[in-house]
């Protein structure tokens, strides 16, 4: 029968272009949108950008536009994005068989909703929305406020610095706010967790929920009257003229997406979408947005008398080098369209490369859990199970087919396919089958892509175990080789099918070389008792190389050109270029003679150590080795662009024979090289591992 299902991304702030993190909760929601499309469900998928708050109108005042005129800015690059990662909306949504929507919070259609899930509240619980003044530490970055015990302590006294964004956060000082008395939904939340054991998933996110809900929950102040940027505050009848100075918390705002692109959900009948599609929905979000997501959200909904979410889904972090992908941390930036580009490389389908990403965000870190991006990692994978197992297998089997097959797939032949290893490629595909559509449908695509894995491998088993080319040469082995062709035709319908969800264009250049003629939205999820007996009308053509090997030497290319990750100024600086205040460039000093330039010594230096420097916000203390018998104590102002822990094992540039100067009390004995100042600073750096001390001319 069919179900809804509806699957959601969290909206993105458009202070920022997409980075591999926001990708990658895009991807995760798209793919599980795709396999349950496959499975036969009523799917709709949502996406969007959020694009009220502090945070957005202080972006667009430095920038010297409108709030809004930033918003219709960013948000298309959003849009862009998600185009150029296969994502289509509209006339493309169509063809992937389900309708992909786009919201963004400035939406008419959004605002209306979000004012009337306000009154909602104050109509049917009064008491649960009430003015008082707000004192305390606001993080701009997370839209969010924190108590100490939530911080972590800076390097001056009484400074304070956000957990997620390790910066400092800004004390809101008696700010006249309405607040929502959260205090009161402790209860009711713990009560519908332990009810629903779906509702907030892994399990690990779960328990971090439960035990923050049995500390207690804080009433939340829910609008701001220090800006403007928001949604205004519905009229309050009980504070006439009130209302009208405050505009609405960004996050109650913002998570109001999720309704509001279905319609009003207060309508009387009910608005069909909100109807068909809101209890089935699962909101796939980071670690860092579970507490708005599994407390806030449902608080609210509680309090309006609307039902819960089915499932909050949340993942873990993506970091490289250790350092969580940000865009307030420069050298992590990694962006998706580029590595998808170069790992399409000399691919004959282009959008392979976005494929070969998506599986391995998918199949590398179970969903919950972090990742590191390693790009050597990524490397081994793509070539081990893209160029060797499944491109292998596409690659050999079609050209078996087209060989051997007299443009058909042969026959099955019943009693012979109970034996041997026809059998054996029948029994492990069908448990694959099963345990993938199993896992996917559990949020674990790693588990899933890893049972489809042993479909794609027993299928190369099989290969090598029948021989096909040794049939061929002997008439009287005609029908086995007919039964042989058959079953790998079989097996590579399943492949074609199993891969979809998270290589969707890796599956349709598969279809078009099997001739299936199955258009995307019809193709189905296979049954697992039905192998070799479900395989449609085929007329193969041989393929196209789909994931050529990387060797070394593009290895190293790829890697040096993705290290250090900064963004081309082409593809990921428009906004930041344009956030921050045009800098005009400093002019050149004037011309110096060779000799002058080879008084100094530039050395490649290794950072063994690093440590803050007490009391000193911007310092860093390095050692470094510079292949000397002692290695150097350098001091660096870079503490804002880099934590201590990201520096060890980078190879930095070092003016190696600057006289040494003392820096709140430490001997510092050279200085790194650095482009910019202060937050947005790269290291001079190398590409090649060059040794400790070499000499830089
Ligand atoms: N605007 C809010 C969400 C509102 S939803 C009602 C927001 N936006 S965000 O742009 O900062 O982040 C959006 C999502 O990207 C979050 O799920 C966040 O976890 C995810 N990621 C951002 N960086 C990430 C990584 N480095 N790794 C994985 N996901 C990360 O929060």
């Amino acid at each position: 029968m069919t179900q809804p299902f509806y699957v959601t991304t969290p909206i993105y702030y458009v202070n920022d272009v997409p980075h591999l993190g926001h990708a990658y909760t895009t991807i995760v929601a798209d793919a599980l949108a795709r396999c349950h499309q496959m499975m036969g469900d009523d799917v709709r998928y949502l996406t969007g950008t959020d694009e009220h708050g502090q945070k957005i109108a202080e972006v667009a005042a430095k920038r010297g536009v409108t709030p809004q005129q930033h918003c219709d800015e960013v948000a298309p690059r959003f849009l862009d994005t998600w185009r150029e990662l296969g994502l289509g909306f509209g006339d493309a949504a169509a063809a992937h068989g389900f309708r992909r929507d786009f919201i963004r919070t400035t939406e008419p259609r959004h605002t209306a909703v979000v004012r009337k899930l306000w009154e909602a509240i104050r109509a049917r619980r009064p008491d649960d929305l009430y003015l008082a003044t707000y004192q305390g530490w606001y993080c701009v970055g997370c839209e969010a406020f924190y108590t100490e015990s939530q911080l972590k302590a800076g390097a001056t006294a009484g400074e304070w610095l956000c957990t997620t964004h390790e910066k400092p956060v800004a004390w809101v000082d008696k700010e006249t706010s309405y607040f929502f008395k959260l205090s009161a939904y402790a209860e009711p939340l713990l009560a519908h967790i332990e009810a629903h054991p779906e509702f907030i998933q892994p399990e690990q996110y779960r328990n971090e929920v439960v035990s923050f809900l049995k500390g207690g929950l804080k009433d939340l102040s829910v609008s701001r009257t220090s800006f403007t940027w928001g949604i205004p505050v519905p009229d309050d009848p009980a504070h006439p003229g009130e209302a009208a100075r405050h505009v609405m918390y960004v996050w109650f705002d913002a998570l109001t997406n999720y309704l509001s692109n279905l319609g009003d959900p207060f309508a009387s009948p009910p608005t069909p979408a909100v109807a068909t599609y809101w209890p089935s929905v699962v909101h796939v979000i980071g670690k860092d947005i579970l507490r708005f997501h599994a407390v806030y959200w449902p608080a609210f909904l509680l309090a309006a008398g609307l039902p819960l979410p089915r499932t909050v889904l949340c993942h873990g972090w993506w970091s490289i080098g250790g350092r969580k992908i940000s865009k307030s941390i420069p050298a992590t930036r990694v962006y998706p369209t580029i590595l998808a580009g170069d790992l399409a490389g000399a691919s004959s389908v282009p959008a392979t490369g976005v494929d070969a990403l998506r599986y391995f965000l998918l199949r590398e870190t179970p969903l919950g859990n972090d990742g590191d991006l390693i790009y050597e990692g990524l490397i081994e994978r793509y070539n081990a199970d893209l160029a060797n197992d499944l491109g292998n297998l596409i690659n050999r089997s079609l050209t078996m087919l087209v060989r051997f097959g007299g443009g058909g797939v042969g026959a099955r032949d019943e009693a012979r396919a109970a034996t041997g290893p026809h059998a054996a490629l029948a029994t492990v595909a069908a448990a694959a089958i099963k345990d993938a559509q199993a896992a996917f449908t559990a949020f674990a695509p790693s588990r899933g892509l890893e049972a489809v894995w042993r479909l794609v491998r027993e299928a190369n088993t099989y290969i090598a175990a029948t021989e096909p080319w040794t049939l061929a040469k002997d008439p009287a082995k005609k029908p086995e080789l007919d039964h042989v062709l058959h079953t790998l035709a079989a097996a590579l319908w399943w492949t074609r099918l199993a891969i979809a969800p998270v290589l969707p264009a890796t599956a349709l250049a598969l279809d078009g070389w099997l001739g299936a003629g199955v258009a995307e939205k019809d193709a189905r999820w296979p049954d697992a008792a039905a192998f070799g007996r479900d395989v449609p009308a085929l007329t193969p053509t041989a393929s196209t190389p789909l994931f050529p090997r990387i060797d070394a030497a593009r290895t190293a290319e790829l890697i040096g050109k993705w290290l250090p990750p900064e963004p081309t100024a082409a593809v990921a600086a428009p906004v930041e270029a344009a956030a921050a205040a045009p800098a005009p460039v400093a002019p050149l000093a004037p011309t110096i003679a060779y000799e002058d330039f080879a008084k100094i010594d530039l050395r490649v230096g290794l950072v063994i150590a690093a440590e803050p420097v007490p009391k000193a916000k911007k310092l860093l203390k390095l050692t470094v080795d510079l292949g000397e018998a002692r290695h150097r104590t350098i001091v660096a102002g870079i503490a804002e662009a880099f934590t201590a822990a990201a520096l060890p094992g980078q190879r930095v540039l070092v003016v190696a024979n600057l006289a040494p100067r003392e820096l709140r009390g430490v001997t510092s004995e050279g200085m790194i090289l650095a482009a910019g100042d202060d937050a947005i600073l790269a290291l001079g750096t190398i590409t090649a591992a060059a040794p400790p001390g070499t000499r830089v001319k």
